[in-house]
């Protein structure tokens, strides 16, 4: 069990690369191929998504991101940033800041386009927002099926899954993973077809750390990309019934002071220790830099067990107007 324990530990750590404060550890993919293990997040909220694309401060954060060390970026179509991302990518690159390669983008499938017939049209969309050729990651972004109006149909997720197989065969995307998905879902998904998801994206933060989920795929050698990294730890963005801490902790301040790090950066260090990979989403440069940032210290185990005393299964994002669907994919409330 150890010596396989270590073989998956040197299978998936395998590379690094240059970070302004170390170096950022690289997952290397059940599939081969390279995955940076920090990156930026480019959800704008819950806010009406039309208009967003006429605004530049994804773009701007993008840019500051690939300034400062980012090589990895996270949209998805329904974001409505792709061509926003892609503006800033495509820069850099005629810039000669970054080749295309040195850039990890994933986007993702949304539930409108499950059908088997949907997949492909839906990825060429995607990219030519992105204005690129191919995305590194494409991911389902949720277990379920839904038109645009929220009316659900009924397309099993394993039908999505081979279409998206055949994105990848066609090398339009070069990996592909799914989002929102469960142990038994995962599972089933396994089970039923020729190919394993690389990557699975789900909220991870203080509040919300699913030791299980990462146990498992470790165990299936999925790579894990962790959403709203910060949970509820801003009290302006935090629900009311959200368990603590609070940025302002007096433990959590007193970690970081010890470090000469802020609150956010130590509960993305935290993150980092988990062997996950981290997607912060900031518009604002300075954050943009700091979160980066993070790579030239260790917590200490006292401290990781702090960490995890936050665990209480409280998630952040839960869509619970999609309970109908067959596919939900979280407890029910
Ligand atoms: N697969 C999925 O279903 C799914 C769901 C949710 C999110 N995601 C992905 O995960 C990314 C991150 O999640 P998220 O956007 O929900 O939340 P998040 O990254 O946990 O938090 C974003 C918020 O934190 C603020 N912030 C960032 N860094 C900060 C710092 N150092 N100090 C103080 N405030 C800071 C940002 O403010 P400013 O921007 O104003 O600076 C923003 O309001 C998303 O952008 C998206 O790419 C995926
Ligand atoms: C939602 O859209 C679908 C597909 O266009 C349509 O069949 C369905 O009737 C719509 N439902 C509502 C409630 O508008
Ligand atoms: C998929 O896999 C599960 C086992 O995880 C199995 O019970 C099921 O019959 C398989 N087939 C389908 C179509 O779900
Ligand atoms: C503390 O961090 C700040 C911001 O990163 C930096 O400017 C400063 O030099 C650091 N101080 C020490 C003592 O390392």
């Amino acid at each position: 069990m150890f010596v396989y324990k270590l073989f998956i530990f040197i299978l998936t750590i395998s590379a690094t690369v240059a970070s302004p404060s170390g170096p950022i550890q690289t997952f290397k993919l059940n599939d081969g191929r390279d995955m940076p293990g920090f990156g930026l997040g480019t959800w704008l909220g819950f806010i009406s998504t039309s208009g967003n694309s006429k605004s530049q401060e994804v773009e701007n954060a993008v840019k500051w991101a690939i300034d400062a060390g980012y090589r990895h970026i996270d949209t998805a179509s329904i974001y409505d940033t792709e061509d926003q991302v892609g503006n800033a990518i495509n820069k850099k690159i005629a810039e000669d800041v970054v080749k295309r390669e040195d850039i990890f983008v994933t986007t993702k499938l949304w539930n409108d386009a499950h059908g088997r017939y949907s997949v492909l049209p839906a990825l060429k969309n995607s990219l030519k927002k992105l204005n690129l050729d191919y995305v590194d990651m494409y991911l389902m972004h949720w277990p379920i099926a839904q038109y645009l109006n929220g009316t659900f149909y009924d397309v099993d997720y394993l039908e999505t899954w081979e279409a998206m197989i055949a994105v990848q065969k066609k090398g339009l995307a070069k990996s592909i993973g799914v989002s929102n998905f469960n142990k038994a879902m995962l599972e089933r998904l396994i089970s039923n077809s020729s190919v394993k998801p690389a990557n699975l994206q789900v909220e991870l933060n203080l509040n919300l750390q699913q030791p299980e989920l990462l146990e498992y795929c470790k165990e299936q050698n999925i790579v894990v990309t962790g959403y709203t990294p910060f949970g509820s730890i801003f009290p302006n963005k935090a629900r009311s019934e959200a368990p603590p801490p609070r940025v302002d902790d007096p433990k959590l301040v007193d970690i970081a002071k010890k470090y000469n790090k802020t609150v956010p950066q130590i509960v993305l260090r935290y993150l980092v220790e988990l062997n996950i990979i981290p997607i912060p989403k900031t518009i604002t440069k300075s954050r943009v830099e700091q979160n980066i940032d993070i790579f030239d210290f260790k917590l200490t185990q006292e401290e990781r067990d702090l960490f995890k005393s936050y665990d209480t299964n409280y998630r952040t994002i839960e869509p619970k107007m999609w309970q109908e669907s067959p596919y939900y994919p979280f407890e029910m409330k």
